[in-house]
């Protein structure tokens, strides 16, 4: 009785301070989802990829700087911003002591040399960049990156001790014809080729289907678990259990501050990539926000 007594005091206390006890217990109460996240070590991971957006320095720390206010009570969840690479210095000026960290959408496997336009790991890692995406469908599609430079890149990445994140989905084509699995699968296998289990705590999967990005066209949130489900489960046959419950996969593709609860509430979904409504602060703080 004593102890029932002492533990309601204590719950009452945490929220009453609004500490970080009292966010988990909240959490834990409201959501059987966040009780198996927390259990296998897995904090939610929110990334804003701006793409090729904003068009000013200006823009761009107004964008950092009104987020970083938004986001400056928020637990609980990880939240990075891929600014284009001439503005991750400024960004990265304005996000100093705030909750936001910072990423590139893009890198080079060389440090250095006669590449002209490419951006190594240690220049981001230089200038603040904690995460670096890697294979996205955009770089796969308009770019020609192929799966072998890809796995070449998170080599690379992860060798300077940043963390990749690696965008994997498949086309409306391969998704009507029912091979999103197998899409998947192969990109994964390939993009991880000789990728140890060690190095495995630096990596995070976006499941990013092509056919929803930038389209208004949302995976539907079953289709979807399923398919994180599935990933998940190629990372336990290749690397084993406990590395396939800590990682983290995140969705993308038109995730908006209307849809992201939902997608939460599936239990292999850890995050969203968020293009489109990572671009005005108020809406990608809403989507970081949305447990709250
Ligand atoms: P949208 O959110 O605009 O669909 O973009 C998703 C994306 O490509 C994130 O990397």
């Amino acid at each position: 009785m004593l102890s029932a007594t002492f533990i309601v005091v204590v719950v009452i206390v945490c929220i009453v301070t609004k500490s970080s006890y009292a966010y988990h217990f909240q959490r834990i109460i409201t959501n059987r989802r966040s009780l198996q996240m927390i259990a296998d070590g897995r904090v939610p991971l929110m990334g804003g990829n701006w793409k090729l957006n904003p068009t000013s320095t200006a823009a761009a720390t107004s964008l950092a700087s009104e987020l970083a206010a938004l986001t400056a009570t928020t637990k609980g969840v990880d939240i990075v911003v891929f600014p284009p690479s001439p503005f991750l210095v400024p960004v990265n000026s304005v996000i100093q002591n705030s909750n936001v960290k910072l990423g590139g959408q893009n890198c080079y496997h060389e440090n250095s040399g006669a590449y002209t336009g490419a951006i190594s790991t240690c220049m981001l890692k230089d200038v603040g960049v904690q995460y670096v995406l890697c294979g996205h469908s955009e770089r796969r599609t308009l770019f020609k990156d192929k799966d072998d430079g890809i796995n070449k890149k998170i080599k690379k990445v992860l060798k300077d001790d940043l963390k990749a994140v690696l965008c994997i989905g498949e086309t409306k084509d391969e998704y009507e014809a029912g091979l999103n699995q197998e899409v998947c699968a192969i990109q994964i296998m390939k993009d991880l080729k000789d990728i140890t289990p060690e190095d495995m705590s630096n990596v995070i999967i976006a499941y990013e289907p092509v056919w929803a990005i930038g389209t208004g066209l949302v995976c539907p949130k079953e289709v979807a678990q399923d398919i994180h489900k599935y990933i998940r489960s190629l990372i336990e046959k290749k690397y084993g259990s406990e590395i396939a419950r800590k990682i983290i996969i995140q969705y993308g593709g038109s995730v908006k501050p209307d849809n992201i609860k939902e997608l939460m509430e599936m239990p292999d979904i850890d995050g969203a990539l968020v293009g489109g409504a990572s671009l005005t602060a108020q809406s990608f703080a809403l989507i970081v926000n949305y447990n709250q």
